[in-house]
């Protein structure tokens, strides 16, 4: 069985590569995981990994269509295939193989969890949430966060990728969740998965190169995202369909 999901937002830095690890470990305590920096412009998942000396990355896979299992690093319980954070290799990259990369990937692991790039600005943006099955929305609870993350699911939904659920990252004491709930209620088609509050674990755990749960695993935001992973419904697809399908994908040239 496999179900990819891009975990997406409209807005950089609502805690994409933070949610995307904390959800794969909480995830592998039922399933194989599997994690990959797709965010190939702006990489960041390597160093919330302790990655960073990485002698293989997604670049080098994009580059030279290297098998994926040279950029596959077992961490945390997870397999992790993080990218390179140069320019060059961004230039050199081919965002298309991706495609090979995710249906390779998907034969081999129970959910793949694609951490993207903010926004939908080029080919290599809107790549993991044309492929995945659905997308995990990321927002902070703004109505600017909220406007941005529509645009990623009318983007996504046009590409017949559904919504997996909204997942409330950041959230302050004095944010009106209430009303951003009845909104987001209204207006996206998933379900809310839960909220995270801003708090300090995220960053230490960010500065010790640990995913949260593996730094700070009786945190508050550790416990929120365990229930968001709870909340979300994986779905059993059929793995050779699913790679079949990421082989065959159609890339959009511009979003
Ligand atoms: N719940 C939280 N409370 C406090 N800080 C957080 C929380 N979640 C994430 N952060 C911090 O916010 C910053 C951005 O998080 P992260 O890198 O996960 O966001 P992102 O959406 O992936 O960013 P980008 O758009 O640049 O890829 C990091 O320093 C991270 O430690
Ligand atoms: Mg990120």
């Amino acid at each position: 069985m496999v179900e990819a999901f891009a975990v997406a937002s409209g807005k950089g830095g609502v805690g994409k590569t933070t949610s995307t690890l904390a959800l794969g470990m909480a995830l592998a305590e039922e399933y194989d995981v599997t994690v990959v920096d797709a965010d190939t412009g702006m990489a960041n998942l390597l160093f919330h990994t302790g990655l960073t000396d990485a002698d293989t990355t997604l670049h080098d896979v994009l580059r030279d269509d290297a098998p994926v299992f040279e950029a596959t690093y077992d961490r945390f319980g997870l397999c992790v295939v993080p990218c390179g954070t140069s320019l060059a290799g961004f230039r050199d990259a081919d965002p298309t193989r991706l495609r090979n990369v995710v249906a390779t990937l998907a034969s081999e692991t129970d959910v793949l969890l694609l951490d993207s790039p903010a926004a939908l600005g080029s080919k290599s943006a809107v790549l993991p949430v044309v492929l995945a099955d659905r997308v995990v929305v990321v927002l902070q609870p703004t109505i600017p966060s909220l406007s941005d993350a529509l645009k990623v699911q009318e983007y996504a939904t046009s590409y017949g990728t559904g919504v997996a659920g909204v997942l409330f990252n950041r959230v302050r004491d004095d944010d009106d969740i209430d009303g951003i709930e009845t909104k987001t209620a209204r207006y996206f088609d998933g379900p809310i998965l839960g909220s995270v509050p801003e708090s300090a674990a995220p960053r230490s755990a960010r500065r010790a190169s640990e995913p949260l749960l593996a730094h700070a695993p009786d945190s508050v935001a550790a416990h929120a995202y365990r229930e968001v992973a709870l909340a979300l419904d994986v779905r059993a697809g059929d793995s050779e369909a699913v790679a079949d399908r990421f082989r065959s994908a159609v890339i959009p040239d511009t979003p």
